[in-house]
């Protein structure tokens, strides 16, 4: 893969609401307890979004910290894409929504619906039109309000997610060997049945039945998405190291898409990495689907963990199946 060292991360923000819910909170809703979150999947509380705020409510937020953060004025933008698995509405798509409430109009906008992984396709996209030479800073968007799709009366489901938005501009620079080195992508249609929700698209349209029926709210097989999680992130790593003439010895940090603290340590295992080089806020958030990784991201930075020069290894695996590894070098 030719080393193009051109795009960086020129401001990272993230949003994560005020409302937290405990393990303790969620015993009093399903039959759970602390000790059963906590042992099976590393999580102890996660935020939840007001009732008014929507999915486009939270990356405005994370956007905005990332503009600042990059020290341009919001007119510089010229692209606008989101990641969501929770739109405003099917259409509009929640970057125009967004680009709207941010007050600027005219840049094109879209939204990309990769699940968990959407935050590694956004950052090819990004660095694929930057490399285009058409566009200077590019506001990629990572937001998620899966409060609004989680069944509240499912334990197997409702324990694991949480809401958070995290944002970055991605910009050219000329410096050379820095920013994202190279990514990989992959997905596999014929596991889409194993983490779904199956009500609301043109598919199955919303009835009085759907509703009935819980169809709209997060369904999943969680031993097997497990083990596909864990292979194909695994996979997908050393791949792009393979890819980019790099080793595992050469990453200083990896951050893994924070679904579950069991999947970490495997992955950690399958890469022969050990679990210090691994950025974990899971015990926070718990599964913010693509949200997961920019607000890692800030909240290690914001602990002043990454030095200029330091490799980061980001991968991440969701519904669809999908799944993704990007090698940045931190500017
Ligand atoms: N509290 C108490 N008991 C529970 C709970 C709960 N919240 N949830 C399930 N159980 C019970 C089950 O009913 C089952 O009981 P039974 O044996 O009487 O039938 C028992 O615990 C074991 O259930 P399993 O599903 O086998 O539990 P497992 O050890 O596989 O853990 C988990 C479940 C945590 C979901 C695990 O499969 C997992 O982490 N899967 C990965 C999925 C994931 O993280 N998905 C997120 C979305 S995808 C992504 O982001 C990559």
């Amino acid at each position: 893969m030719p080393t193009n060292s051109s795009v960086y991360i020129r401001g990272l923000g993230v949003y994560t609401p005020e409302k937290r819910l405990s393990n303790d909170d969620l015993s009093k809703i399903v039959d759970t307890s602390d000790e059963w979150i906590r042992t099976r999947t590393g999580i102890v509380s996660r935020c939840i979004a007001a009732d008014g705020e929507a999915a486009s409510d939270l990356g405005l937020k994370a956007a905005e910290r990332a503009i600042a953060d990059a020290g341009i004025s919001k007119d510089e933008i010229d692209m606008v894409i989101v990641s969501t698995v929770t739109p405003d509405y099917i259409f509009p798509s929640t970057a125009c929504v967004l680009q709207n409430k941010l007050g600027i109009s005219g840049c094109p906008a879209f939204d990309i619906l990769t699940a968990c992984s959407g935050f590694i396709y956004l950052l090819e996209l990004g660095s694929r039109f930057l490399r285009g030479n058409a566009y200077r800073n590019i506001l990629l968007v990572s937001t998620e309000k899966l409060s609004s799709v989680v069944n509240w009366k499912d334990r197997n489901t409702c324990v694991l997610f949480g809401d958070a938005a995290g944002a970055v501009v991605l910009s050219k620079t000329d410096e050379a060997d820095v920013g994202v080195l190279g990514t990989v992508l992959g997905a596999d249609g014929a596991y889409g049945d194993l983490l779904k929700q199956p009500a609301g698209g043109s598919a199955l349209p919303a009835s009085y039945e759907t509703v009935a029926n819980g169809q709209h709210f997060i369904q999943m097989q969680g031993s097997s998405v497990f083990k596909h999680a864990v292979r194909t992130m695994s996979e997908c790593s050393l791949e792009l190291l393979k890819k980019c003439n790099l080793t595992a010895e050469d990453i200083r940090w990896v951050i893994p898409h924070q679904a579950n603290m069991r999947i970490v340590d495997a992955v950690a295992r399958q890469l022969e990495i050990p679990m210090e080089k691994f950025c974990v806020n899971l015990q926070n958030y718990g599964n913010t689907s693509s949200a997961s990784i920019p607000n890692c991201m800030a909240e290690m930075r914001e602990q002043g963990r990454f030095k200029p020069g330091d490799l980061l290894l980001l991968t991440a695996f969701g519904g669809g199946f999908t799944w993704g590894a990007s090698l940045i070098r931190w500017k």
